[in-house]
């Protein structure tokens, strides 16, 4: 068995939240480099999107082992020294729990991991995403796992004909619920379309009872109390045989779908899908973006990455989301473009409520 792990956090940002220090991802590489000559990692590989520190690594211990965690905790807590010493913006930001206690799940860092065994080829893909929320994997893992007009193969390919099962977790009140598709499609839809509060956790293969996907589902704003920044999830997927094929994993991102995120945590935006370069969101601290790295595994090792969406075949959907990012700017403060009040995570209300309490007059 091999465990695939993704675990990020913004630990400072360059220049304000929008993009990564390169001096961040060389000290994280330096305590990976140690760590997989040590043997706990058989290999990694860091990365950013926006000003997310990625680190993606390979290893034998399984899913939630603590000296993995710790590691990614050491790391981040190294990379935070140098984003303390460049006085990069909100350094240690994502560290949220004095100190670590066995596991950086609900410390703030966002975690994905997948453990399985490594088949003849194994095609994976990182996707990771800045300036949005946990939920916003919904909608396109819906299109790879359930959606015949984006993954063909649901139709007349064997391997992936019987379908896959979701879990879906409700990040109120901590539960989970498993939806087989194609037949639980309408009463799954009912809470994925909620991406604010229902989170799709794993996707698994029926024909293969195999795990096919899995996204990170911490809240920040759920595990601070209050605004700390955007979850900005990631998602691992497995393509091609008894999965979607790399094409119809990519596919799903073709449609800027509108997101929580953006500015603040607190409006509505098109995800961009981009090139890693492009992982710089800058125009109104956004608009919110995701990038996928392909790679394949050859025994553990990171053959890769390719960076999937270094493709022109993207530009269509890049250029709608250039035009809905127009559209949702000139609502301003209105919604939809700025979220419900219930959401807003950056909401100056109670102070206001309280300021304006005796000028409200009954009707
Ligand atoms: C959104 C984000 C940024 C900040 C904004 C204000 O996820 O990180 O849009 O919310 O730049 O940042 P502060 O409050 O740090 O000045
Ligand atoms: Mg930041
Ligand atoms: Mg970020």
């Amino acid at each position: 068995m091999i465990t695939f792990s993704v675990i990020k956090a913004d630990i400072g940002g360059f220049v304000g939240h929008s993009a990564m220090h390169p001096d961040l991802v060389s000290c994280a590489q330096d305590c990976l480099d140690k760590a997989r000559k040590e043997g706990l990692l058989v290999d990694f590989h860091v990365t950013y999107c926006g000003d997310d520190l990625e680190l993606i690594m390979t290893h034998e211990q399984g899913v939630d082992n603590s000296r993995i965690h710790k590691l990614a905790w050491d790391t981040f807590e190294c990379g935070t020294q140098v984003a303390r010493g460049l006085k990069l913006y909100g350094a240690g930001q994502d560290l949220l729990a004095e100190g670590f206690t066995g596991n950086v799940k609900g410390m703030g860092p966002g975690v994905a991991e997948m453990a399985f065994e490594e088949r003849p080829s194994e095609p994976v893909i990182v996707f990771m995403a800045d300036k949005t929320s946990a939920g916003s994997w919904n909608l396109p893992l819906y299109k790879m796992f359930a959606d015949p007009f984006n993954t063909s193969g649901l139709v007349f390919a064997e391997q992936v004909h019987d379908g896959f099962r979701f879990e879906v977790q409700d990040i109120v009140s901590h539960k989970k619920i498993f939806f087989d598709a194609p037949e639980d499609i309408y009463d799954m839809l009912i809470f994925m379309g909620t991406p604010s509060r229902y989170t799709t956790k794993h996707v698994f293969s029926r024909s293969h009872n195999e795990i096919a996907a899995v996204s990170s589902t911490e809240r920040l704003s759920l595990v601070a109390g209050k605004y700390v920044g955007k979850d900005d999830p990631v998602c691992v997927v497995r393509a091609q045989n008894q999965f979607p094929a790399v094409g119809e994993v990519l596919e799903a991102f073709t449609f800027p779908q509108l997101v929580e995120g953006w500015m603040r945590g607190s409006h509505r935006g098109p995800l961009m899908p981009v090139s890693l370069k492009d992982a710089r969101p800058t125009r109104f601290d956004g608009p919110p973006r995701v990038t996928a790295a392909g790679f394949q595994l050859a025994n553990g090792k990171l053959i890769g990455p390719v960076d999937m969406f270094d493709d022109p075949s993207f530009d269509v959907a890049r250029q709608e989301a250039n035009q809905l990012a127009d559209l949702m700017r000139r609502h301003g403060p209105f919604e939809p473009h700025r979220l419900p009040l219930e959401e807003m995570e950056y909401t100056t209300m109670p102070r206001l409520s309280k300021k304006l309490a005796n000028r409200w007059e009954d009707l």
